[in-house]
């Protein structure tokens, strides 16, 4: 019946839209004061935006289409919006920092979404963290719909137990990442042999791996560890949020595009690391691989050649290259084993002399994308004396709504309430910066935890 409404609905918009394409807005609420008081009688996803942000306008087909959906498909979520600037007040409450910001407001809990902003990613978000925290999985039907569906996902199995309260409070943090299910040990497949119960497994990587307090420490660190796949095609988005795992990041740089042996053979020397040696290696690293090799050259404000293999220390910013290729997989052990001991030096880092590094890159790839883009603006910048080049290439830089590696604002931390007109300011002028690709490892305050999407509403 789901379904039948949702044809109806959708094409009740395409009709609408003919004739007006504003009209599907409809889906999606004006928000204003009155929110405040009214917010927990529902479950709502809310676009907190600001007229002028560019970022905001690209959002706005994909929120109203997000609202025709959310509706068709009869969610309890509502859609709503609100002019972050005209409603200040209230959007500081929420720890609005950075615009556009997307919330899921459950009852006293605000939830941060910091996904791709499309549709799809947007509302399996909703679905997820909308719903309960941890789902019973009453059957093995249950548990292998489940297992189609998610790549990764975290089961309890037993009864009450401080494990579950543990679990729990856990699933109440981490569910904007991932998925939680209970089940009792007849529901979980026949090859999963437990020891003891209660037990906290997660499935994926065709396999299952279960938690081990002694071995792995905090329940909330070991899932916050656990929620990659072991193998994975890596962006810039992905490489900030294996920040929070605080492991090394063993990427092959390659061109997908080229079939020649050279990228082949590394892709699958890396991803036989990944499968063979687990074991060994998946408490410290993390696999995967990048197509290309921009955003790393930034990163590490190198020439990296394709193919080639690098490895990052999320927790330092330091990173490992070899200066010759790695053409099987024993190469690639090695590489890993020297690296945990210590036989390849260590580069980049977060120093002093690394961030003056960092300013002079930037300026650099400033000028030189300024040059790209208007060679007239560059030769008339390159008139003036260096300072006033980098103030005004700053300028030019954060006024640049487009070409960003990574949207700085998905990354907002938003732990602190905003007083004050500077406050709102400075979060503006901050949801405008550049985004740095060094900033995909440098997250800002030390220690930012995936508690930082999650607050607590005290009101
Ligand atoms: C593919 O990679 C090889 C070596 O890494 C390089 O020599 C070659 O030019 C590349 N081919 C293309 C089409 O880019
Ligand atoms: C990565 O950085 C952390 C924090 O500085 C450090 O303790 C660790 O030894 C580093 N790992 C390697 C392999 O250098």
């Amino acid at each position: 019946m789901a379904a039948g409404t949702r044809g109806v609905v959708l094409r009740l918009c395409a009709l609408v839209f003919l004739l007006d394409v504003a009209s599907c807005k409809g889906f999606v609420e004006d928000l204003d004061e009155s929110f405040k008081d009214s917010r927990k009688d529902d479950i709502w996803l809310v676009d907190f935006y600001a007229p002028w942000c560019g970022h905001c306008k690209k959002l706005e087909p994909i929120w109203n289409e997000v609202g025709v959906e959310m509706k068709s498909i009869g969610s309890p979520v509502k859609v709503g919006k609100m002019d972050a600037t005209s409603y200040s007040g209230i959007a500081s409450e929420f720890g609005v920092r950075g615009y556009p910001t997307i919330k899921l407001l459950k009852g006293d809990l605000a939830y941060n979404y910091r996904g791709p902003r499309t549709k799809d990613d947007i509302i399996e978000f909703a679905h997820r963290v909308s719903g309960a925290l941890v789902r019973p999985l009453p059957s093995q039907q249950m548990f292998e719909h489940v297992q189609k569906r998610h790549r990764v996902f975290f089961v309890y199995v037993g009864g009450e137990s401080p494990l579950k309260e543990k679990y729990i409070d856990a699933a109440s943090e981490l569910i904007v990442y991932t998925y939680f299910f209970s089940a009792s040990e007849d529901v979980v497949p026949e090859y999963v042999t437990l020891k003891e119960l209660p037990a906290v497994l997660v499935f994926k990587d065709g396999t299952h791996f279960v938690y081990d307090e002694y071995e792995d420490g905090d329940l909330s660190s070991w899932i916050n560890r656990e929620r990659f796949q072991s193998y994975l095609t890596v962006d810039g988005f992905l490489l900030y949020e294996l920040g929070d795992t605080g492991k090394l990041v063993a990427i092959a740089v390659i061109d997908e595009k080229n079939t020649s042996v050279e990228h082949t053979r590394l892709k699958s020397a890396i991803q036989e690391v990944a499968r063979d040696y687990r074991d060994q290696f998946h408490r410290d690293f993390q696999f995967g691989h990048m197509d290309g090799n921009d955003y790393i050259n930034s990163l590490l404000m190198d020439d990296v050649k394709v193919p080639t293999v690098v490895v990052l220390n999320t927790s330092n910013q330091q990173y490992f290259l070899l200066d010759r290729q790695v053409t099987s997989t024993e190469d690639m052990v090695q590489f890993i084993h020297s690296v945990l001991d210590g036989t390849v030096a260590a580069q980049g880092g977060d120093s002093i002399l690394q961030r003056l590094k960092r300013m002079v890159f930037d300026a650099k790839s400033t000028v030189v994308s300024i040059f790209k883009s208007s060679p007239f603006m560059g030769c008339f910048l390159f008139g003036l004396p260096l300072g006033v080049i980098s103030i005004m290439c700053y300028g030019i830089y954060i006024a640049d709504p487009e070409g960003n590696y990574i949207e700085e604002e998905r990354y907002e931390v938003s732990q602190g309430e905003l007083e004050g007109p500077e406050g709102r300011e400075a979060a503006a002028a901050e949801s405008r910066g550049p985004p740095e690709p060094g900033s995909g490892l440098s997250p800002g305050p030390a220690g930012r935890g995936p508690k930082d999407v999650l607050e607590k509403k005290t009101d």
